[in-house]
């Protein structure tokens, strides 16, 4: 779908958006429609409960004395106070009324005057939030689909956003498209089945970021076993999948030696469990598994792409968590790179065992500023928060605030839980330094935190638990269903707010 800015005009011909504020206040646009309809806004206003209150929407079809398709009244509520995600809303709402409508081109002229003179956004900004709205929600995956019939395909082809300030809106546009490209990056790796997207094959799509000044590295199982990640490794060695750890730097701050930002990501490419393996029913969903992988690939192509101003560090562990007659037993013990050992009693907790070596190699080679990882850890963190907000670890008061505050700004929401010595206690092993599950049945998102925990080194450390929000069944406006590319957002928006410059 092509979607630009233009100038501010109504266009005569295709569909229209145009915004009503709540008690039924009509924008500009939208009272200049109503008149060359003879009044059939007022009427839909009469006529339903449409009332401009935000969230909601209606269309006038065919509407009389003109040549358009359709008439989209889109409610923006209390225009003064609406925030850069609600205007992303209006575009993606939009969006999800002509998609599959059987319009072909449509124009989106928001310009009511409250929104202009209050926003806090800077000119242009409006249309810009409206346009890459627009464009998140037009995501699709369907490459696999090869007998699509034309009735399934999106008939929009093209979404104009118009304002006046459209050399300003272009620019932001521009910046912002960056990231929705790192976000269409990860829904894309997250999306693929784990017979296409397996270490080897992600890593390879990493080496694409190259071509965004992305320095690639990739390690295989031969240089990993020489550095000691014994707990990465014994997770993969029941696969015939090669294991990897795929190391990205973008080096963009001023400062060259400016030191760096940190982001690890889980990269579980299936998770069957291994020998301790799942049930059979819903297994599938362990192919976005690797969704903090995903996320990590993605932030870095954002950053990159927009060409932020810091020194940033995306390291993942790419496994294949397998059972067959070289996998891991429960009971076996490993010893991570940090010298630690781990008893293995369920070998279905496997993320943590990959994030321990990535985690300790990340921290000991880069000495970052912060180090954020990112994992679909555990199940229990979707019984806690279902899939509204994304569970918050750490051992750092100020990075924690960074990142709800950042979260709530881009609309990917975190909730903080405790860290606390005294969970530590069930991590016990007779054998070894630790055991990789707790004991009990209770706290279990806590317990894989504080495993985590023992691997950070005192880094100023924090980790999201993104298994309730990396895959969606309800699409929500600017989200199709899926994969979600939670994450990208959020973390090029903490960047963007504290570490740059
Ligand atoms: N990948 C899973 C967690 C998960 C579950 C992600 C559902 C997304 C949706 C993780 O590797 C896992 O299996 N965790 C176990 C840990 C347990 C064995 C301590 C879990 O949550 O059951
Ligand atoms: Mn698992
Ligand atoms: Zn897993």
């Amino acid at each position: 779908m092509d979607i630009s800015i233009s100038g501010a005009a109504l266009p005569t011909r295709g569909a229209v958006a145009v915004g009503v504020a709540k008690d039924g206040k009509l924008t500009p646009a939208a009272a200049s429609l109503n008149e060359a309809t003879g009044g059939a806004i007022r009427q839909v206003l009469k006529s339903s409960r449409f009332t401009g209150a935000a969230g909601q929407s209606i269309e006038i079809l065919a509407p009389a004395n003109t040549k358009l398709d359709r008439i989209l009244l889109l409610g923006l509520g209390d225009a003064a106070s609406m925030t850069m995600t609600d205007l992303e809303a209006l575009g993606g709402r939009t969006v999800g009324a002509w998609s599959g409508s059987g319009v072909k081109s449509g124009k989106i002229v928001i310009d009511d005057p409250d929104l202009a003179a209050s926003s806090k956004l800077s000119k242009g900004a409006v249309q810009a939030h409206i346009a890459i709205g627009a464009r998140l929600a037009s995501y699709r995956f369907d490459k696999y689909h090869t007998r699509l019939k034309d009735e399934d395909k999106p008939s929009l082809g093209e979404l104009q956003v118009g304002t006046r300030a459209a050399a300003a809106a272009r620019e932001a546009l521009d910046e912002l498209d960056k990231v929705a490209d790192g976000v269409f990056l990860t829904r894309d790796l997250v999306s693929e089945p784990a017979n296409i997207l397996y270490p080897q094959t992600m890593s390879e799509r990493c080496q694409e970021l190259s071509k965004l000044g992305i320095k690639v590295e990739i390690l295989g199982e031969a240089q990993m076993k020489k550095l000691g990640m014994g707990s990465l490794l014994g997770v993969g060695q029941g696969s015939d999948r090669e294991s990897r750890l795929v190391v990205m730097q973008y080096s963009g701050a001023k400062k060259k030696d400016a030191q760096p930002v940190a982001f690890v990501g889980k990269g579980v490419t299936f998770d069957t469990g291994g020998i301790s393996i799942k049930p059979a029913a819903g297994m599938e969903d362990m192919k976005w598994d690797m969704g903090g992988a995903g996320v990590v690939t993605g932030l870095m192509a954002a950053l990159a792409g927009r060409g932020a101003n810091v020194n940033a560090i995306g390291v993942i562990g790419l496994v294949e968590n397998m059972p067959d007659g070289k996998a891991q037993r429960p009971g076996d013990v490993v010893t991570s790179m940090s010298g630690q050992t781990i008893e293995v009693l369920n070998t279905d907790a496997e993320g943590r065992l990959v994030l321990a070596d990535a985690l300790w190699y990340t921290q000991d080679r880069f000495k970052p500023q912060f180090m954020v990882n990112l994992a679909t850890l555990t199940g229990a963190i979707i019984v806690a928060l279902g899939s509204e907000h994304a569970g918050l670890f750490s051992n750092n008061d100020e990075l924690a605030d960074r990142l709800l505050a950042a979260g709530k700004a881009v609309e990917e929401k975190l909730w903080r839980f405790p860290l606390h010595k005294n969970y530590d206690k069930d991590l016990k092993s007779p054998i070894a330094d630790m055991k990789n599950i707790g004991g009990g049945r209770g706290a279990g998102s806590i317990i894989a935190a504080q495993f985590l925990q023992r691997f950070v080194n005192d880094v100023p450390w924090a980790h999201l638990d993104i298994a309730g929000v990396t895959w969606s069944s309800a699409a929500k406006p600017t989200v199709p269903k899926g994969g979600t590319g939670f994450g990208v957002r959020l973390l090029d928006e903490l960047v963007r707010r504290h570490y740059e410059g």
